[in-house]
Parts: structure tokens; sequence; C-alpha cells
């Protein structure tokens, strides 16, 4: 199906859905003041305000709300209750699911400004990266409205005489969806609206920095028609998140966040009592750019920024690691530099703001103590300014003689540079694959040889030639990693559905 028949949720200037910012930031900076309590709900209910924690708004510092842990016998229950929901559901059949999905995406859309409200003041997201991520979740829900309804209709498949061979994707059960507070709408609402396109139930974990933008979300979903029971929210951190995943009557896990705790749940999957279930995980990487001396300077100095800084740099996709053919390198780094110098840090609600927050005080730390590290080992290039209020962390760019020092990732505005000679791109190469990683991938150059030599050998699941690398549009770039960046399917691509269903082959003797 034609998703953007009207380009309207599509990437690039012919949006026609692209308010004026300035207008519109009158708008949310009225919108969303909070001192509200925010609950998990099972159930289509609200549970208990105990164990309340504030939500703090991190280019303030300042507390605009607060929230609800949900304990341990409410996640159990809300497992309980979405078991109970899902076989209606299930056999409602993928059009009346689709239909409520389509109804969600509607009512996401025009609750947009209170959303863009909520996303700059607990997410620190600007403008612009709000309104791409309120995009990608109405995206996310009639992407996968379109391929329940493509991808779970019956199959008749070849039968002998005397017999009927028909298949069936089903749903499995309940969901367990654990989504990061880097995109606490696009990709918390684009992993539970799969789940249930796909005929399960959802209980949703939000990240723990982000549980006001999830329980906006899941009101909106219960406005929209889909049941409470098969939208289950439950709050908190490692706690709760584990309390959900050791649930024996899980029927499958989809988690976007670091490596580290994707393994844990690995672990915690294999040792647990129940059946063998899916895990799709979304982690991080150490993703690269090269540029050789073919590239246009102007086109990678934009490039870089955007790909390395936009959304101050906490994108899994984001850029790390630039690698500049050196005959070039002095005069691109100077004019990356001096793109550098033109970021505007600050409030996250105006539309002038080219980089906000990094989300919290321990965001920062962990970006000081990478920063003390190569700060040390190599050439400091650049160190912008941050506000001195809220949680900032001023965009840096650093010299490095090689990968060594760089294996993890840093998640914030750090960029890694590192000269390399012509001969030398096999050796890059390489370097780049032996982190592990495997997740975005960039390339400039002019040498339509050197794109098809290097295209195939990148080390990376979404590979972008002579453009930024970050902001995978749904159904457009399907995203997701390998390696250590994760399992797939890619979320927003042809496959990813499937791995929500059970199959059924069905065959009846007549
Ligand atoms: N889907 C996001 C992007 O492409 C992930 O970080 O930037």
């Amino acid at each position: 199906p034609d998703l953007y028949p009207d380009r309207r949720n599509s990437r690039g200037a012919e949006l026609g859905y692209r308010p004026d910012l300035a207008e519109l930031s009158g708008a949310v900076a009225g919108g969303y003041v909070g001192e509200e309590t925010v609950t998990g709900f099972v159930g289509g209910a609200s549970l208990g305000e105990n164990d309340l924690r504030d939500a703090v708004n991190p280019a303030t510092g300042r507390t605009f709300a607060r929230w609800a842990e949900t304990s341990e016998a409410d996640v159990a229950r809300a497992v309980a209750v979405g078991k109970d929901a899902f076989p209606a559901w299930d056999r409602k059949g993928p059009a009346a699911r689709a239909s409520c999905l389509r109804a969600y995406a509607d009512i996401l859309e025009a609750h947009r400004d209170e959303l863009l409200g909520v996303l700059g003041a607990e997410a620190g997201k600007t403008m612009d990266d709000g309104l791409a991520e309120v995009r990608e979740a109405v995206d996310f829900c009639r992407y996968y409205a379109a391929e329940a309804e493509r991808v779970m209709a019956p199959k008749d498949l070849p039968s002998p005489v005397g017999e009927t061979n028909t298949y069936h994707l089903e749903g499995r059960g309940v969901f367990a969806c654990i989504a990061p507070w880097n995109f606490p709408l696009a990709i918390f609402v684009g992993q539970a609206v799969a789940a249930i396109a796909a005929g399960n139930a959802v209980v949703a974990k939000p990240a723990e920095q982000t549980p006001v933008t999830a329980a906006m979300a899941v009101k909106l979903a219960h406005e929209a028609g889909i049941p409470g029971g098969i939208f289950n929210l439950v709050l908190g951190g490692g706690k709760v998140g584990a309390a959900l995943t050791a649930d024996e009557r899980i029927a499958g896990v989809a988690f976007t966040g670091s490596t580290k705790t994707a393994k844990a749940i690995g672990r915690t999957l294999a040792e647990r009592e129940g059946g063998i279930i899916p895990f799709i995980a979304e982690t991080g990487g150490v993703n690269a750019m090269i540029v050789d001396s073919t590239a246009l300077p102007e086109q990678v100095a934009d490039d870089v920024i955007s790909s390395a800084f936009r959304s101050a740099g906490q994108r899994c996709s984001a850029l790390r690691v630039l690698y500049l053919q050196e005959d070039v390198a002095d005069s691109m780094l100077e004019m990356i530099e001096g793109a550098a110098r033109a970021l505007v840090l600050g409030d996250p609600g105006e539309a002038s703001t080219d980089v906000g927050p990094v989300i919290d005080a321990a965001a920062r730390e962990r970006l000081d103590a990478h920063w003390a590290k190569v700060g040390e080992e190599g050439r400091v290039v650049y160190v912008g300014e941050a506000p001195e209020e809220g949680t900032f962390y001023a965009p840096r760019i650093v010299e490095m003689p090689d990968l060594d020092s760089v294996q993890e990732e840093a998640f914030g505005p750090i960029l890694h540079v590192i000269r390399y000679g012509s001969r030398q791109l096999d050796a890059v190469m390489e370097a780049i694959g032996s982190t592990g990683y495997g997740l975005t991938f960039g390339l400039h150059t002019r040498l339509e040889e050197r794109i098809a030599r290097l295209v195939p050998r990148a080390p990376a699941g979404n590979v972008y030639v002579n453009r930024n690398q970050i902001g995978a549009i749904v159904g457009v770039q399907p995203f997701g990693g390998r390696g250590l960046s994760g399992t797939g399917p890619k979320a927003g691509g042809p496959l990813y559905l499937t791995r929500f269903c059970e199959e059924r082959t069905v065959t009846i003797n007549t």
C-alpha cells in the first residue's frame, strides 16, 4: 500500500505538515506545565499513587510532574489482564485491529501540540525533534495497520486432492514492550502498535526517565478504541522490567535500549519457566561515516552536524566516528567546527534552539568520564558552551589516532574524528567492523565505484550515502542493526510484524 499518498508523513520539505515553529513554540510553552501525577494502567484503570517519584525537566532541573512506580504485584496483574483480553482481540482479525490503529494515528496527530509540550518538558526534545517524533509514531500506527492486513490474511497452500491446506498468522499472547527514553513516543508507540496490530496484548514499560509521555500515549490509545486490557502500562526502572521479563506468561519481548540490558533480558528469558519466546532487541552503535576527497564539503558539514549533534547526539543511529581522507581533513574540519559553533543550545520549547539537554545528570556524568579519556588521548578540536541550568552538555569534537579508545558507545554530542590515507580504506572498514556493533554507516563520495565497493561491505544495518545517517522513516528506511546493535527484524520494515505472530498450518482432509 502507498502509505504516504499525499507525502504528508514522509521526509523532506514537501511535508506540508511542517507548522510554523515560532507560532507553535507559544502553544507548546504554555501547553504542558504539569504538576500532575501519572500512574500506570491495567485494564484501562489507573493504578494507585504510591511510591511517587519526580519527573524532572532536563532543561531546567525542575520537577514538572510526579509518577507512581508500579508494584511487582501490579506488574503480574497487568500480564494476567493482558492474557485474558488477548483471545478476543486476536479473533477480531487484522482489518478491525487496523481500523483501531488508524483511529489512534488520527488522535495522536490531533494532540500533536500537547505531545510536543510533554516531549520538550520530559525528554528535552527540540521542536524539530518533537515534530519528527510525533510523525514517526503516527507513521508506525498506519504502517503496521497496513502490514497486518497484508501479512495476516490467511493463505491457501498447494493441496493434493482430498485435502485443503491453509497457512495462518495469529497473535502470540502478551508482549512485554520495553522502550527507551530517547524516543519516548515514537519507539514506545511503535513497539506496542506492532504487537497490537498482530493480535497481541501488551504490557508496556517506558524508560523511568519518560513515564509522562508514555502515560499520555496510552490514554490516547484507549480513547482511540484500543481496549484497556490490550494496552497496559507499567512504570519503573530495572526492577519493574526484570519482574515483567521474568514472568512465565509473557509470549515475547520487544526491547530498545542498551546492549548490556538486552543481554540481561536474554539471560532472564533463557532461565525463566515457560516457553521459548521471540526477543526483538534494538540497541546501540559506534556508528561511522567515511568522507573522501571527492565529497561536497558543504553537504558533508551539514550532514555531520545533524548526524552527530541533533537530539544532543542521543540517537542510537548518531554519528560517533568520522573518518576524513587526509588531503581534505583540515579544510573539512574547519568547516565542521564553524558549523558546530553556530549551533544554539537552550530551551527546547524555543523555535530557534538546535540542541537541547542530555536526559539527566547520570548521562552527563557518563559523557564526562568518556571525555576525560578521549580528551586526554586525542587532540581537542572544539568544545562548545552549554547553559548553566539543567543537564546540558556542550557539543565537542576530538581528533583521535585510531578507534582503540572508542570501542563503546558514548551516548551524547561527542564527535571523534580520525584521518586516513587513500590506500587505507580496507583497514578503515575493518576497524569499523571490529567494534562488533553494526547499526548505521555513512559514506560521502562522488566515486560510483567506491559506493559499489564499500556499501555491500559496510558492517551496518542502515547504510546512508551522501546524506546524514539519522532519522529513518517508517516503511522507507526500515531501521535496525546487527551484531551488538541488535537482533532485528527492522522496525518499520516488512518482516517486523511477523516476529510478533505465531504461525499455524491447517490441513483438512475432505
Ligand atoms: N530511528 C532513529 C533514527 O533513525 C533511531 O535512533 O535516527
